[in-house]
């Protein structure tokens, strides 16, 4: 089976064996049923770079459903199953006026996949109104739920990321929304200016959520047009001791604050001085709106993708000193 349809980044890797799920009793049969079979877990294929054909259980989530578990005057708790495309789910929340999730707009991939990475955009992050999630265990066939403190959230981090990698698959998620005084959180420019743009002043959910579309639209790659994985790197995060030595020689290099001793630098900033922004090899590419994004222009494989991006990260190193790491989950 080709898993091109199944990956963002349009890789046509092959899987020895696919079967797809729809539902937790469904998937714990085929676990139990294939226990002795190495298992691979496909969600929305967003966050992956599949550079080799995949010798295992391709196990695709596709769990479907969302609705409201719990609600007063003030806030409601919503749930979706994994297999839930993420921005429909988003869209249906700022339908009944529930807040919380407007700057995550327009994310590609499935709800499943949201808490592996804490995933985020423009100043919200998941955890800010993440509950729970619900896992089934891969070697038990185990339900467990996971709460905001377990899951361990950091900056495109988790526990599902780190001691629990690929032992859990996620089945539901869980957030607590506002019904009103909502938290509109317009600090990021790009949203002033975008609402600016529209005489935009008391903006609502949907206004931000608009905003952010287009937004997303203008800098990110559409992946139904052209494949990609969103951002291939995380921002690194460096002392600031570090930070003032590069700056010393570049001036004009750009950096968000994290704590008393370590800052955020934009690797888009570092991957277009470096030159790569826009630049093409082959059908592998970097994106000419946003550097941090590279793109397959058609056929490329995920080892000529793979081969750019530690040619990004080599040049990176060797011109600022700063090692910068792939967020997206190479296999
Ligand atoms: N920049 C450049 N050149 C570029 C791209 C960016 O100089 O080609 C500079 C910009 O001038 C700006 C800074 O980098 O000063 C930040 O750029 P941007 O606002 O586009 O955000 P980002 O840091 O590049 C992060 C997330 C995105 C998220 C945006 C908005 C990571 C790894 N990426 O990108 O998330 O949408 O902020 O919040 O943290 C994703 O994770 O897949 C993703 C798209």
């Amino acid at each position: 089976v080709s898993l091109k349809k199944y990956n963002t980044f349009g890789i046509d890797a092959k899987a020895k064996r696919f079967v797809a799920v729809h539902s937790t009793d469904e998937l714990r049969e085929v676990l139990q049923r294939h226990a002795d079979q190495p298992k691979f877990i496909l969600g929305g294929g967003s966050n992956m770079l599949l550079t080799q054909d995949v010798d295992a259980l391709v196990i695709h989530v596709d769990l479907k459903g969302k609705k409201v578990v719990e609600e007063d005057d003030d806030f409601a708790t919503v749930e979706a199953k994994a297999g839930e495309n993420w921005h429909g789910f988003v869209l249906w929340t700022i339908d009944q006026n529930f807040g919380g999730l407007e700057n995550m707009s327009l994310i590609p991939g499935n709800v499943g996949t949201t808490p592996i990475q804490n995933i985020g955009a423009y100043g919200t992050e998941i955890k800010d109104t993440f509950t729970s999630c619900d896992a089934i265990e891969i070697a038990t066939g185990n339900l467990r739920t996971f709460d905001l403190a377990e899951c361990r959230f950091g900056y495109r981090e988790s526990v599902f990321k780190q001691e629990l990698k690929n032992r859990y698959i996620i089945t539901a998620v869980r957030f607590k929304l506002t019904k009103r005084n909502h938290k509109i959180n317009t600090a990021y420019g790009d949203i002033q200016s975008e609402l600016a743009k529209n005489n935009i002043d008391a903006p609502g959910l949907r206004d931000v959520s608009n905003a952010v579309i287009a937004i997303r639209q203008s800098k990110l790659p559409d992946p139904k047009e052209l494949g990609n994985s969103g951002s291939f790197f995380k921002n690194p995060i460096i002392s600031k001791k570090a930070f003032e030595k590069v700056q010393a020689q570049f001036p004009d290099i750009k950096s968000y604050p994290v704590s008393d001793t370590e800052v955020k630098v934009p690797a888009g900033w570092l991957i277009e001085q470096a030159g790569f922004k826009g630049k093409r090899f082959g059908d592998a590419g970097v994106h000419k709106n946003q550097a941090l994004v590279l793109v397959n222009y058609g056929n490329a494989t995920g080892q000529e993708i793979l081969a750019v991006s530690k040619d990004i990260q080599r040049t990176i190193l060797e011109k600022f000193g700063i090692a910068i790491e792939a967020e997206v989950n190479v296999i």
